[in-house]
């Protein structure tokens, strides 16, 4: 597939997820590298979406998340098991929709510009999480089922290929 993407930045957000997903499916379809094709994602999401922060918090053994691909300013580089948002999601294999980062108990603020954001698991065969995909906004409550939706479908892409 050529590499551009092809999506209507002055439609609704979840036709926007509908037209990226199945593009994403087919980039990832040709290249068997994990990096390779999540650092596409990252790049696709930042450039579709407008997303503040966004990128891939990946499992390097059973309690600790570390840095992956990702778009916006740098980050925090590693995230135990149950610390923060990413860390919760680590540990409870659930999508964790966050409208005020200030009332999340223990979030990890690795920007202070962050408000709100959305964390979803990626999981392999066996039940293990493999990664989390992490978006944060600049804004309060800036994500809503429509996120949700498309961005699992956008998992279950990404689980196909581990
Ligand atoms: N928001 C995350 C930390 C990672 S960064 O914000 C990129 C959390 O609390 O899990």
């Amino acid at each position: 597939m050529a590499e551009q993407l092809f999506f209507d930045a002055n439609t609704s957000k979840a036709e926007r997820y509908q037209q990226l997903v199945p593009q994403l499916k087919a980039l990832i379809s040709v290249e068997d590298n994990l990096i390779a094709n999540l650092a596409n994602i990252a790049a696709a999401l930042k450039e579709a979406m407008g997303f503040f922060w966004v990128g891939f918090y990946l499992a390097e053994d059973e309690s600790t998340l570390v840095l992956g691909p990702f778009q916006g300013p740098i980050a925090c580089t590693r995230i135990h098991k149950g610390k923060g948002v990413c860390g919760t999601v680590f540990e409870n294999k659930e999508t964790l929709l966050v409208p005020d980062v200030d009332a999340f108990p223990g979030h990890i603020a690795c920007s202070s510009a962050s408000r709100s954001e959305i964390v979803l698991p990626a999981l392999y065969p066996d039940g293990r999480v493999a990664m989390v995909l992490d978006v944060d906004s600049d804004q309060l409550d800036d994500f809503d089922q429509d996120d949700q939706q498309g961005l699992e479908q956008l998992m279950r892409v990404i689980e196909a290929k581990l």
